[in-house]
């Protein structure tokens, strides 16, 4: 339903009838396990593909000309991609320090396998597996559902946990991402998506013409491995502050020093919006005014990681031959705050036994200004 207390969206109202879901292959494991390709098409606009392996976003194309979203165009990529193009993240997003944690007075080892800490969830994490795909309809909207059994010890977590992540397109150019999980033990679930956005197409280059922007006063500050310090830090008067939207390429001409490290953003935003069991609010935006387009992001996730692609090899082969490389593309993942297993002070990603986890969150491309 609508995102503030008595405000009804057009999104809710929309007869979604005809929103159209189409299957085609896109690749045969080594298991002999089919791939596919399922685009969801919006009557009034806007074609998003989605891959069974890795719940992949590999496509969004806003109009005739124009896909937003950086991807392969086949399977042997999916099952490398090192970078996360487009996946499904899971079981725990962004960073566990050292790969350790405790529940219940159990402590655990899960995979160190980004600088001795655990990044999302390990090297065989959601992001590398084929899901099992249905479309349901709920609401007159149909939804593209997928599922994913984790088993207990998967990657060193505890617990069975059945996982889904629904995609859906309420309006034109409008992407919705639930998530819903249910562990027989407690455990932990942190989910994101991973896709890597530029406005000007997947083709197009460097995205540094384009703007950010997150709602956020407090940002969590890094150690030289990417686990935030602990206590939240005000943006005000630093690099951090999004609020208002700044350029990427001014910030970067002269790299900032609290930026060098990780050569350009890579942080978690503590969206000023978020209060436990409030429904999905406003938290950023990618924006490119040379266009007058903008790509929004609503949640009802604690925290927003901006990466804007600092470590993408320059010369990595993406859909339609093009060449990608470092900064070309921009990631919002909504999420919990990395590391909080290890912070009781931050939002708890613990998920009980037999409680049922559930998320969403929305990206809404719109013009800003019309076309010329
Ligand atoms: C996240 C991390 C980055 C990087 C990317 C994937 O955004 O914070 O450091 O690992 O995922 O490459």
């Amino acid at each position: 339903m609508g995102y503030s207390e008595g405000i009804i969206y057009l999104s809710d109202l929309i007869d979604m009838s005809s929103v159209v879901i189409e299957k085609t292959a896109f690749g045969t494991l080594p298991s002999n396990e089919a791939v596919w390709c399922y685009t969801l098409s919006h009557p009034q606009g806007g074609k998003v593909s989605i891959l069974t392996f890795g719940a992949a976003l590999q496509s969004w194309q806003v109009d005739e000309q124009t896909d937003i979203v950086l991807g392969y165009d086949n399977l042997a990529a999916y099952q490398q991609n090192p970078h996360y193009l487009g996946v499904i993240v899971g079981r725990y997003a962004n960073r566990i320090a050292k790969g350790q944690f405790s529940l219940n007075d159990i402590h655990y080892q899960v995979p160190q396998n980004q600088g001795g800490n655990c990044l999302h969830g390990g090297e065989q994490g959601f992001s590398h597996r084929n899901w099992q795909a249905e479309i349901i309809e709920k609401d007159g909207l149909p939804s593209l559902a997928l599922k994913l059994t984790s088993e207990n010890g998967d990657q060193g977590f505890p617990g069975t946990l059945k996982a889904e992540v629904h995609y859906s397109m309420p309006a034109a150019n409008q992407l919705r991402i639930e998530y819903r999980a249910m562990s027989d033990r407690d455990t932990l679930f942190n989910p994101t998506s991973h896709g890597y956005f530029n406005l000007a197409g997947h083709h197009s280059g460097n995205a540094l013409a384009q703007q950010v922007r997150i709602a956020a006063s407090n940002v969590l500050k890094i150690d030289e491995t990417g686990i935030p310090l602990g206590p939240l830090s005000e943006v005000a008067n630093s690099v951090f502050d999004l609020r208002k939207p700044v350029t990427l390429g001014e910030i970067y001409s002269s790299m900032p020093e609290e930026l060098s490290g990780t050569r350009g953003y890579d942080h978690n935003w503590c969206l000023d919006a978020y209060a436990p069991e409030q429904a999905a609010c406003y938290a950023g935006s990618l924006m490119a005014p040379a266009l007058g387009t903008e790509l929004q992001v609503y949640t009802d996730m604690p925290g927003l990681q901006l990466y804007t692609a600092n470590f993408l090899d320059n010369g990595l082969k993406g859909k339609d031959g093009a060449d990608y490389g470092a900064y070309h593309g921009v990631c919002l993942e909504s999420q919990l705050y990395p590391d909080s297993p290890n912070q009781p002070a931050y939002p708890s990603a613990c998920l009980a036994e037999g409680n049922t986890f559930y998320s969403r969150t929305e990206y809404r491309f719109i013009t800003t200004k019309a076309a010329e």
